[in-house]
């Protein structure tokens, strides 16, 4: 959709070849604050691929974050804006992706009701975030929404009759249990629903500024993608590197040093960083006795390979900014679309559960 062409209701797109359907993926975020460097290689660089190939369903999952987030919905809205307007700045066209607003879909809370008669406590305890949070954190006081997310989201993937679900490791247990109550609901009612799969990327998790194994918001070790680039020479300045190495004219760790890590992400220049990363091993000093390979060197050529990946992204995130009637145009009219897909399921659970009575309402 060109910006200033307003959103009407566009039709999804046939495989030119075969001339058949093509298959749905879905896939979400929760709208819990600007998008990373981290979602950026994760899951964004795949989805721009993965829009061309298939109808693509991104659900911006704002019930899933209220389960933890209930106390200050206020959030929410914004997080939606901040989310479609850096998926609109990498490239994801809403064309070929609904962007599609959770709590505006009620087919999906519908779902979820029947889905949790199809599984027990003891299942949903076995999903390892839930597991975690009820042992460190909550025991028999965790709130029912937070244990049954898990069952929500198996809601949120059927509910568009996704075929695939493109996602990290970490969701690997909610596409188990969606497949699980899938093939439970199909034996109890008939061939209804479509079994999913999962596509994991083959990428590497993006490690935080600080070294942690997680770039995430909550842990403040981010780069966003609408950091301007003084934030990100900031960031970049400070981040963690090799801590063996007191001084540059030692020898240097390029394993588990997270600048190397993301120059490996990024930089278009593989021979260069390779040259880079043997220099940093060998350490050693000029006739002045300063570093030959400093991180100051490195953290350089990492600024500048971050600005250029980043700065037709934040010229795109600019326009698309400036115009809010657009932006939510957007989000209606993936919503709408998604939610027109979601009433095809739902009338077929329903008459598969036979609760498809004569009556008009
Ligand atoms: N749980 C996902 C996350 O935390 C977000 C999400 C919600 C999702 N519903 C989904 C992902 C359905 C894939 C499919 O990132």
């Amino acid at each position: 959709m060109r910006k200033h062409e307003r959103a009407g209701q566009t039709q999804f797109l046939m495989n030119t070849a075969s001339n058949t359907p093509q298959k749905r993926i879905l896939t979400g975020d929760r709208p819990t604050g600007r998008l990373h460097l981290g979602h950026y290689a994760g899951s964004l660089v795949n989805r721009v691929k993965l829009q061309n190939d298939y109808e693509t369903y991104i659900l911006l999952a704002d019930v899933q974050a209220l389960t933890d987030n209930y106390e200050r919905p206020e959030t929410l809205q914004a997080h939606i804006r901040e989310v479609v307007l850096d998926y609109l700045a990498v490239g994801l066209d809403p064309k070929r992706c609904a962007f599609v607003v959770q709590s505006l879909v009620p087919e999906i809370a519908e779902l979820t009701i029947y889905y949790l008669n199809l599984v027990t406590l003891a299942r949903v305890e076995r999903n390892p975030t839930v597991k975690t949070e009820i042992k460190q954190k909550f025991g028999h006081e965790v709130p029912m929404g937070f244990v049954c997310y898990p069952v929500s989201q198996c809601a949120d993937i059927t509910a568009f009759g996704a075929h695939l679900v493109p996602v990290g490791d970490d969701q690997k247990p909610m596409i188990e249990l969606t497949r699980e109550i899938v093939g439970r609901f199909n034996q109890y009612y008939g061939e209804t629903l479509v079994l999913p799969e999962g596509m994991y990327a083959e990428v590497s998790r993006l490690p935080g500024i600080d070294g942690q194994a997680k770039m995430s918001k909550s842990l403040n070790n981010a780069i966003y993608l609408s950091d301007d680039a003084d934030t990100l020479k900031k960031k970049v300045m400070s981040m963690y590197t090799d801590p063996q190495r007191i001084r540059g004219t030692e020898p240097g760790n390029v394993e588990g040093n997270p600048v190397f890590t993301y120059l490996d992400a990024f930089h278009p220049n593989t021979a260069l960083i390779d040259e880079l990363k043997e220099r940093y091993r060998q350490g050693g000093a000029d006739e002045k006795g300063k570093p030959l390979m400093g991180d100051v060197v490195v953290k350089r050529e990492l600024i500048d390979c971050l600005n250029s990946l980043l700065d037709p992204i934040r010229t795109r995130r600019a326009e698309f900014e400036k115009d809010d009637a657009y932006l939510w145009d957007v989000i209606s009219d993936g919503t709408r679309r998604g939610r027109a897909r979601a009433g095809e399921v739902m009338e077929a659970v329903r008459s598969a559960m036979k609760l498809n009575y004569p009556v008009k309402l």
